[in-house]
């Protein structure tokens, strides 16, 4: 079976990539390094000739709220068009748990976007929604820190490791197309703050981690549990602690 991952140059893409081809099947990356452009429509039409099914796991390069729109607009209505003229039958996109709790978030608002954009294209669809990446608590610090001081959201969160997020794209990718949603998420749930102090202190990071009352998520006011998947969730099998003594 034909798949093309698009973003399958990028953390997710490439190990589904990877773990697609190690099952036997013909997974292309494609992305603007292998000469497809979804925001341009450059490369589309060749890389689906002969596809039966596309993961779309691309991610806009600036988070800037305006731009993130764009990208998303722009990408998924050249990618779902040429999708249709190519008779792909399944299409997959990784979004984010709690995507409709977090509309109050520019980069959540264009997530809901490329989902309505999907759900209402014809295409049959999965969209499979995970919890943050382990690898994701540094850019969350990052977007919170002021001086040495990381300042987090009172929300807890149930973070997953980008492999288990991968196996669960190309297992959705090769089955039937669920027309909604498909949760993953991690095997621990946490507090954000420990989370982030347990991510940082992996990499030697000396940022102070600390709970801010009023603290927003990613611009968004959220409830403690909005982050968490609901009880059908499927959970990955690698503990964020057994990750980061690796790193
Ligand atoms: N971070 C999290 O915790 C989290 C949680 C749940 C879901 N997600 C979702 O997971 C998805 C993938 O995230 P990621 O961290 O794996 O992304 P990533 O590593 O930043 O990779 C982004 C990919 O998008 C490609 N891309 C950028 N512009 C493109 C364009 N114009 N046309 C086609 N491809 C383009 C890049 O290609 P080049 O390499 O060629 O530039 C790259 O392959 C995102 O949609 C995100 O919303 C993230």
């Amino acid at each position: 079976m034909k798949v093309v991952v698009i973003g399958g140059t990028g953390l997710i893409g490439s190990k589904v990539v990877s773990k697609l081809n190690a099952h036997g099947h013909e997974a292309v990356a494609a992305s603007p390094n292998t000469g497809v452009d979804t925001v341009t429509g450059e490369g589309l039409a060749d890389v689906l000739k002969g596809a039966s099914v596309v993961v779309d796991v691309s991610n806009s390069p600036s988070f800037e709220d305006t731009a993130v729109m764009e990208f998303f607009r722009a990408s998924t209505a050249n990618l779902l068009a040429a999708e249709a003229a190519a008779g792909v039958t399944h299409h997959v996109a990784l979004s984010v748990v709690g995507t409709d709790r977090l509309q109050q978030s520019g980069y959540f608002q264009a997530k809901q976007v490329q989902e309505d954009m999907i759900r209402d294209s014809g295409v049959p669809f999965s969209i499979v929604h995970a919890t943050q990446f382990f690898e994701f608590a540094k850019t969350l610090a990052d977007s919170a820190t002021s001086g040495d001081t990381v300042s987090v959201a009172p929300i807890k969160i149930q973070p997953i490791f980008s492999g288990d997020v991968a196996t669960a794209v190309g297992r959705t990718a090769v089955g039937t197309p669920v027309d909604g949603i498909v949760e993953v998420a991690g095997p621990d749930t946490f507090t954000l703050e420990d989370f982030i102090r347990q991510g940082l202190a992996a990499h030697n990071d000396p940022r102070t981690v600390v709970t801010d009352p009023n603290g927003l998520y990613w611009g968004a006011a959220l409830g403690e549990s909005d982050l968490l998947p609901g009880p059908d969730a499927q959970l990955g099998e690698t503990h964020f602690a057994d990750w980061t003594s690796r790193q």
